[in-house]
């Protein structure tokens, strides 16, 4: 719990019922532990991280969650926004206490425009649905991360969500146009619109984008949206090493001259726990490593040539079986084996960590050599998976099962410092996509300048001079 806790005051009673005379008295849980715990933490399975609310309240309007802001201003009580809690960094854990706003209620699509092919949402669609609701109309939101079936939209925005997509379409930031959100004081402010390009002023839509609830809640939301591709594939590569495996990523990418949807890796410990926890066949006894390589376009023709012509590398590559999945069922067994990963890894044990490397996408081979080697040394597990084509490594490090908590408490912050000062040194940062949150905030000094720093506290101070909107989180004001 940071220093920073002292400087608030309690919810009393009192403060409750100003709550829920703002958004009536059933939308406020308050007094009662067993509710108010599922608030607690979020996907990070190391209870250290998790920390009770004393109230939580759902919101339906701006205008509400205006009512909020300025009620916590006055009494200096901090504010944590959720989204699903689907995050792996602490982000809409209320570590100082105080309130937890909930989404839940927030969860309409508001507009699709097909004619400037974007849709208005509320913050708490589930991301999934946006897709299945322009499909209609030809259109996909490409933006999605990985848990897009139980993640909310305003989270994958708070947290600049990545996904599986990420090598072709990017991440969040390259969908969001426009934004209508709530200040840390209370004010409701309209950012952008339906527009493909506007330079107006500094480029507030892009602080918000990965402010990870510090800076803004978010109440409307502005998609850009793209046809939906009509054809698609899906390649699983088998490798007998984890280093042929990764070393073929660079050279699909500077080689093909394709740009393929998506390039991700899965060494045999990552595919072997998500099989089992699935139940589902996939030959990780055959491989030491797998790439799954995703291809889409506007025709099966085309689809067709460029899988062909990365087949081909794979193999020169040393991959010494190509499958081809070319329908959506097959595509979607190995792609639920891939998203599951995080999940299956998290049943082992509580004493592990999630993590979220990024690396100049040339230097991915060295990333997971040294991984490799910070496994060795320490004696601990470090199964590696992820989205390679970006450079960015998953892992959990999983504490070695003989080990005493002692042990694990006091080694996990060396590993850490050993993994981060390894993505450093090759030019990458500790988070790709899941953020900083208060897990990582005591590594941030390792890849960002202390002016770098003052200045987003600088920033952090202007909008919410209280420090009500998240406190503790990414920094410490
Ligand atoms: C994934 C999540 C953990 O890629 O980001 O599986
Ligand atoms: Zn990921």
């Amino acid at each position: 719990m940071p220093s920073e806790k002292r400087q608030y005051s309690p919810v009393t009673p009192d403060i409750a019922a100003k709550a829920a005379k703002i958004v009536g008295e059933k939308f406020v849980i308050f007094g009662d532990t067993e509710k108010l715990e599922p608030y607690s933490h979020d996907e990070i399975p190391e209870t250290r991280y998790a920390h009770t609310p004393e109230c939580v309240v759902r919101p339906r309007t701006a205008e509400e969650i205006s009512g909020i802001m300025k009620l916590a201003n006055a009494e200096r009580i901090p504010v944590t926004p959720r989204g699903a809690g689907s995050g792996l960094s602490g982000g809409a854990v209320p570590i100082c206490g105080g309130i937890v706003l909930l989404f839940d209620r927030m969860n309409r699509i508001l507009q699709i425009d097909r004619r400037n092919m974007v849709a208005v949402v509320e913050p708490g669609v589930v991301t999934n649905e946006i897709n299945v609701a322009v499909k209609e109309y030809g259109l996909f939101y490409a933006g999605y991360p990985m848990s897009l079936e139980t993640c909310y939209i305003g989270g994958n925005v708070a947290e600049n969500a990545g996904g599986g997509k990420a090598v072709k379409y990017g991440v969040t930031e390259r969908y969001v146009t426009g934004l209508e959100l709530v200040t840390p004081t209370g004010q409701i402010v309209q950012m952008g619109g339906k527009l493909v390009k506007d330079v107006t002023g500094y480029n507030l839509i892009g602080l918000m984008l990965g402010s990870e609830g510090t800076l803004g809640i978010f109440t409307k939301i502005t998609l850009k949206l793209i046809p939906s591709p009509k054809a698609s594939a899906d390649l699983l590569c088998l490798f007998q090493t984890p280093q042929q495996a990764i070393a073929a990523v660079p050279l699909i990418q500077t080689t093909s001259g394709i740009i393929p949807t998506a390039i991700e890796f899965m060494d045999a410990a990552a595919v072997k726990a998500s099989a089992e926890y699935l139940n589902e066949s996939i030959p990780y006894e055959r491989a030491g490593a797998m790439l799954l390589i995703t291809i889409d376009g506007p025709d099966t023709e085309q689809v067709e040539q460029q899988y062909e012509a990365i087949g081909e590398l794979s193999q020169q590559a040393g991959a010494f079986e190509v499958y081809v999945a070319d329908n959506y069922t097959t595509s979607e067994r190995i792609w639920r084996v891939r998203r599951n990963i995080g999940e299956a890894l998290a049943t082992i044990t509580d004493y592990q960590s999630s993590e979220d490397l990024v690396v100049p996408p040339a230097s991915i081979p060295k990333l997971v050599e040294g991984m490799g080697k910070i496994a060795a040394k320490y004696d601990v597990a470090i199964p590696c998976y992820g989205h390679a084509g970006d450079g960015n490594m998953h892992t959990r490090v999983v504490m070695n099962p003989d080990w005493a908590v002692d042990k694990w408490d006091q080694t996990l912050p060396r590993i850490l410092t050993d993994l981060y000062k390894l993505t450093a040194a090759l030019g990458g940062t500790i988070s790709g996509e899941h953020g900083i949150g208060h897990k990582r905030k005591p590594y941030l000094g390792l890849v960002l300048s202390a002016e770098a720093i003052e200045m987003m506290r600088s920033v952090k101070r202007a909008l919410d001079p209280n420090n009500i909107l998240n406190p503790g989180k990414i920094f410490d004001v």
